[in-house]
């Protein structure tokens, strides 16, 4: 078995044709696209296949073998065909081709550029395809899988349960998690995600996709009522640790995630982890309610509610360039007070200038006829003066770093759910009955609390500090040149009360 790597899981680091490909228009606004090359006109345009968007046309010649992240100009497009088209209502095949190749093609035209419009182009990724996709249904939007991943503990290696695929967003999601590389053949197990859907057009749209984003070897998609006929494939277990519900009723299908021998879904040797996603408090209710009639243990639910907070720096002061985000408010009473003085001073020399001005001129009546532009000359320089003092701002305060604010973004598209987790631990067998005991011994213990009577706990107590009595004290005396244990100084002192008087 030889697999093509899907551009999901190993794109290379330029795009290439016959893969797919995210196209970002803008800020939230992502479009998916399987990128072709054209070796001559198609639906009309000249330069081969093209995507139109409201920022241009982009014929895929222009978005072919150029590094993932690009920017891509838009071109201006010959929609030569197309155009008559248009006009004439008539085919693509009735327009009467320019001059053809060999192949009957009219090759395909170099693209030119536009005045203007651009595109940047991603590789594809399981959050990027989760904004892109074409919506069959409701989707598992990306705060919620990326925590329903971590949870059902899916990582490289791991094989999931899904049901229902609807369209395929948390199957795409979940294909990374467990890739740990395409498997050799047959009997090479390698991390898998088993996707039920019961809906027979959604199934057909899901094989497709899967095929076309070269995920055959990590995704197998079955068309099942798993209600009535589980999750068996081909008659054999997928032997999964990890189960992914979003169903209308996920109760109905618990019944064929047992332990059951011969007809489980489930690693017999591991714990199994679950997931349920119900909009229903009485549908997680019913879930809950069977889980532990089937023996899930550790059974929980949570809710995720995501929120994106925009956080920015507040700019307060008056002296700030009037820009938008800016408040031109005193920040404080300082700042007040400091442009008030400024303000005030630079009236004052105004002032001085007028009355000088106008003393001159009542002084020297001609003055203006005779040297009119020196007079012009001071009137300008003392409004100058008041316009370089009001720009007058000095290094920057520490005021103009301003506070951190935030506000909340337009909330990221999510359908609100509950989810319902819960562990199913493996069977425990005579076997491994057999084998704990023999690792661990039980009954045949020789000291445990209760197998000594009282009297004998105490006794062996009394003996236990008697010998650490013992050797402290031993340690504590010390010992003379020949190995023999000295009198201390209390000994010494001791002695000639215990001697009899010599005289
Ligand atoms: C909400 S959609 C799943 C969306 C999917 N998780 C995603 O992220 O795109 C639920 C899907 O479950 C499918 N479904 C409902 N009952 C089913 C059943 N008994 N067996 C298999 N699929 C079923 C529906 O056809 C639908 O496509």
């Amino acid at each position: 078995m030889t697999f093509t790597p899907s551009p999901f899981l190993e794109p290379g680091d330029r795009t290439k044709a016959g893969s797919l490909a995210i196209v970002s228009l803008a800020r939230e606004d992502f479009g998916a696209l399987l990128l072709e090359e054209s070796s001559g006109a198609v639906d009309g345009y000249a330069e081969g296949a093209t995507l139109n968007t409201r920022f241009g046309s982009f014929p895929h010649s222009t978005l072919l073998d150029i590094p993932w992240g690009s920017q891509v100009r838009a071109s201006a497009v010959d929609t030569g065909s197309r155009g008559r088209k248009r006009r004439l209502e008539t085919t693509d095949e009735d327009t009467p081709a320019a001059s053809q190749d060999e192949n009957g093609k009219t090759p395909a035209k170099k693209a030119t550029v536009a005045s203007s419009g651009f595109i940047y182009i991603l590789r594809p990724s399981p959050e990027l395809w989760t904004s892109s996709l074409p919506h069959r249904t409701q989707v598992v939007y990306t705060p919620d899988y990326s925590y329903i991943l971590q949870r059902i503990r899916a990582r490289p290696g791991t094989r999931i349960i899904e049901a229902g695929a609807g369209s395929g967003s948390f199957s795409h999601a979940s294909a990374r998690a467990v890739y740990n590389g395409y498997p050799k053949d047959e009997t090479d197990t390698k991390g898998k995600v088993f996707s039920f859907e019961f809906n027979e057009d959604r199934f057909h749209k899901m094989t497709e996709e899967i095929k076309s984003h070269f995920l055959t070897g990590i995704v197998q998609i079955q068309h099942r009522d798993v209600y009535r006929d589980g999750f068996m494939v081909d008659g054999k277990s997928p032997n999964a640790t990890a189960v992914f519900l979003d169903l209308p009723a996920p109760w109905k299908a618990l019944q064929h995630l047992s332990r059951r021998s011969g007809t489980s879904p489930l690693d017999p040797t591991q714990s199994v982890h679950i997931c349920t996603f119900s909009p229903c408090i009485e549908q997680v209710s019913k879930t809950v309610n069977e889980l532990r009639t089937l023996g899930w243990t550790d059974v929980d639910m949570v809710e995720i509610s995501h929120r994106r907070l925009n956080v920015t720096r507040e700019r307060v002061g008056v002296n700030l360039p009037n820009e938008r985000g800016n408040s031109q408010t005193p920040a404080d009473v300082l700042e007040a007070v400091t442009k008030l003085r400024k303000v005030n001073q630079q009236n004052k020399q105004f002032q001085k200038a007028q009355t000088a001005q106008h003393n001159r001129n009542v002084a020297e009546p001609t003055a203006m006829d005779v040297d009119s532009s020196a007079a012009a000359s001071e009137a300008t320089l003392a409004s100058d003066s008041k316009d370089k003092l009001a720009g007058d701002d000095g290094p920057e305060k520490p005021w103009m770093q301003g506070r951190l604010t935030h506000r909340s973004e337009s909330d990221l598209k999510t359908h609100t759910s509950y989810l319902v987790f819960a562990v199913l631990p493996p069977e425990w067998s005579e076997e491994d009955e057999e084998k704990a005991l023999a690792k661990w011994p039980c009954g045949q213990e020789s000291k445990v609390i209760g197998n000594v009577d009282k009297q004998s706990r105490k006794q062996e107590k009394r003996e236990l500090l008697a010998s650490r009595t013992k050797k402290r004290k031993a340690k504590s005396e010390p010992l003379d040149a020949q190995g023999k244990k000295c009198k201390t100084e209390n000994d010494t002192q001791a002695e000639p009360e215990s001697m009899p008087a010599t005289n």
